[in-house]
């Protein structure tokens, strides 16, 4: 180590921001290539967009794929489609990127957040139902690092109330829970193509549907609404947006759907080597699959029970940021994602606070909420995002890096004795 702390051998983790952890070669610049020779960018004229949506969802075994241009948008077409009441509710996790709250609220719906499993950090049925109130119309379960809740006891509660189930698997590309893959059980299912995602293009994203009308409608309203006929004519059944996915990042999500064997696999393998080296390490826990489970591991995700308090585990991270591993505490910090000040202050455009000011809506105090799951999840594990550019013996670094952090950091109360005397 130096002085700083930074391995001195010019040993860099591959990292998802740029090549050193990405694939992205020669299938891509063909599909690219093929893109601009036939000079149609939008995907009005070109085929990559529709070869996209067709080869995803035939890879999850739904029949409707619409591929738009974020995660957040395809969780805002999902909600917007459902035709929901403005200002009725939708319970999601806290443990979740902005996105998964904008698609909700742009689609005048309120965010109810229910607590997490402390193990995992995914929402349950159990959590989920202990949030359902009159105003519940949709339960919005997210798929943490690679890996699935619960969907199927989630859509027997979600049957039993009425509810829409919509799955937001930015994080889980083509994972699995008893054999059932992340997005396929709800009513939708939402993805992100952003560049640290499984499957990227940079910026994009996907939803899928097995109902053909509302996959329908998702089609018209991430296209400004447009109901394209076969004349071209413009005919506007309602107001939606412009999401469309272009046709250069199509080529590219494609090319890497083609090779998201290979990816998941290299992640896997790569986890696994992490995995094993630390498992019988008594100070740290790398977040595992269940016997029934599949993970396309988007994070690395470990968890130590003994830290103490929020310096401690901030002092873990800067160890282990030392031995050159960017963990980030909780993945989005030590606090739940309704306490960012856009969603607690709920800042909308004119001081509007919709939806949450809509006639018959919860005006919810999000800082009076008290979550110990999620709470103590975001404060005792930490993660790295994993990617396809991680040899095993990367994975061998990580592992002892991790070692060296936690050992530095962990304070035993043999320790302890010794410097209070
Ligand atoms: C769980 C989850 N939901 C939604 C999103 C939003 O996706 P995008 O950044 O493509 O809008 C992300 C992105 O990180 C995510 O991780």
């Amino acid at each position: 180590m130096s002085a700083g702390g930074e391995p001195t051998d010019g040993w860099r983790l591959p990292v998802a921001y740029d090549r050193s952890g990405r694939i992205f070669g020669e299938a891509e610049l063909t599909e690219l290539a093929e893109v601009l020779a036939a000079g149609a960018l939008t995907r009005w004229g070109g085929e990559k967009a529709d070869a996209f949506e067709r080869e995803w969802a035939a890879r999850l075994g739904v029949p409707y794929a619409v591929a738009v241009s974020s995660g957040s948008a395809a969780l805002h077409v999902a909600l917007a489609v459902l035709d929901l009441p403005p200002g009725t509710e939708v319970i999601t996790s806290p443990v979740t990127d902005m996105g998964t709250v904008i698609g909700i609220v742009c689609a005048g719906l309120v965010p109810v957040f229910a607590d997490v499993d402390p193990a995992t950090g995914l929402v349950t049925p159990e959590t989920v139902a202990a949030c359902l109130g009159p105003r519940t119309r949709a339960v919005l379960p997210v798929h943490l690092h690679g890996r699935c809740a619960d969907a199927a006891g989630l859509a027997r509660l979600a049957d039993r109330h009425g509810l829409a189930l919509v799955e937001d698997a930015s994080q889980a590309h083509f994972a699995r829970r008893a054999g059932v893959a992340a997005g396929t059980t709800g009513v939708f299912g939402c993805f992100s193509l952003q560049q640290s995602k499984v499957v990227s293009c940079g910026e994009g994203g996907v939803l899928v549907t097995a109902d053909r009308q509302l996959a329908e409608q998702a089609r018209i309203f991430q296209n400004k609404g447009w109901l394209r006929g076969e004349s071209g004519a413009q005919a506007y059944p309602l107001l939606g947006v412009n999401y469309r996915m272009g046709e250069l990042a199509a080529a590219v999500a494609r090319a890497q759907l083609h090779r998201v064997e290979t990816i998941l696999q290299r992640r896997r393998a790569s986890y696994a080597v992490v995995a094993g080296c630390l498992r019988d390490d008594p100070d740290v826990r790398v977040l595992g699959e269940r016997p029934d489970e599949y993970a396309s591991w988007w994070c690395l995700a470990i968890q130590c029970d003994w830290l103490p308090d929020l310096a401690t585990a901030r002092r873990l991270m800067s160890a282990l940021h030392a031995e050159g591993l960017p963990f980030a505490l909780g993945g989005i910090g030590p606090d739940p994602i309704y306490r960012v000040e856009a969603i607690r202050g709920k800042r909308t455009p004119g001081g509007a606070r919709l939806p949450w000011s809509l006639p018959g809506a919860a005006d919810h105090d999000y800082d009076a909420l008290h979550h110990p799951g999620a709470q103590w999840f975001l404060t005792h594990t930490l993660t790295l995002n994993w990617n396809e550019g991680i040899t095993v013996s990367d994975a061998e670094r990580v592992a002892d890096g991790i070692r060296r952090a936690v050992a530095a950091v962990r304070v035993t109360p043999e320790h302890q004795e010794r410097h209070v005397r």
